[in-house]
């Protein structure tokens, strides 16, 4: 059975203060999930934060990682760095990298072996704009995008990545995926996977949704058989909304 996952993507939110106070109210909240419980926060917080939650099932992740091991990069982080605060995951290629900062194919790759290498799992976002989707090109980017920075992968480093599927048009929109347009795209994107590796990997494949994800949706999202958890923005910084998605899971 491959894992189900809740995981929340903090973005630029929350200083250091504020991000202790949500993680402190988190681990008096989730005690034993019946999924795996993951929050991503800013660099900063990431020593403190996993220190924190000690003890506590809720794993954590880095957002972003550097796309060069060490050296004179003024203001990155490294995948090392990253890996020696005990955060476990990093999300790489999120839309908004990809948008705001030119995150490309190459550098995408770069880091998600850089993530791996380091040990940590990467969570490696795909998901079409709103003009392909009305163009129907929504399975020829998604594909792009894998074979772009993961299919490069070994089976056994496949196996550590988690995927998750964010329409960019669903980010932070309100607009949701509706039930169906989720499970068809992560039926199509578990079909590729059995393509490469086969379907013993594809079957163990975490596929999880983003894009305005909430308390109030999350469950008939992830009712759906491909549809393996969420990755959630907004709806992931307050503890209420937080508790009651992993609950739905
Ligand atoms: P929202 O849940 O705010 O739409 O953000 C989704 C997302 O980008 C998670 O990575």
């Amino acid at each position: 059975m491959r894992t189900k996952m809740v995981a929340g993507n903090w973005k630029m939110n929350k200083t250091l203060q504020e991000g202790v106070a949500l993680a402190t109210e988190l681990k008096e909240r989730v005690m034993n999930p019946k999924c795996e419980v993951v929050i991503a926060t800013p660099f900063i917080h990431l020593a403190t934060v996993v220190e924190l939650l000690k003890g506590s099932p809720i794993h954590v992740a880095a957002e972003n990682c550097a796309d060069h091991a060490l050296g004179a990069y003024t203001g990155e982080v490294s995948a090392a760095m990253v890996a020696s605060t005990g955060a476990d995951y990093c999300i790489i290629g999120h839309s908004e990298r990809r948008q705001y900062y030119a995150e490309n194919y190459d550098i995408l790759r770069t880091k998600v072996d850089l993530a791996l290498e380091n040990g940590l799992r990467p969570i490696f976002c795909i998901g079409e704009v709103k003009e392909e989707r009305e163009a129907n090109r929504q399975n020829e980017v998604v594909k792009a995008q894998l074979e772009g920075s993961v299919f490069h992968l070994n089976e056994e480093n496949f196996r550590r990545v988690v995927l998750a599927y964010e329409p960019v048009w669903a980010i932070g929109t309100g607009l949701t995926a509706t039930p169906e347009q989720a499970q068809e795209m992560h039926a199509y994107i578990r079909s590729l996977v059995e393509k490469k590796y086969g379907k013993a990997v594809a079957e163990d494949t975490t596929i999880l949704y983003g894009g305005s994800c909430n308390a109030k949706n999350a469950a008939e999202l992830f009712a759906n058989a491909d549809v393996d958890g969420g990755l959630i923005g907004g709806a992931s910084l307050k503890a209420d909304d937080f508790t009651t998605i992993i609950n739905a899971r």
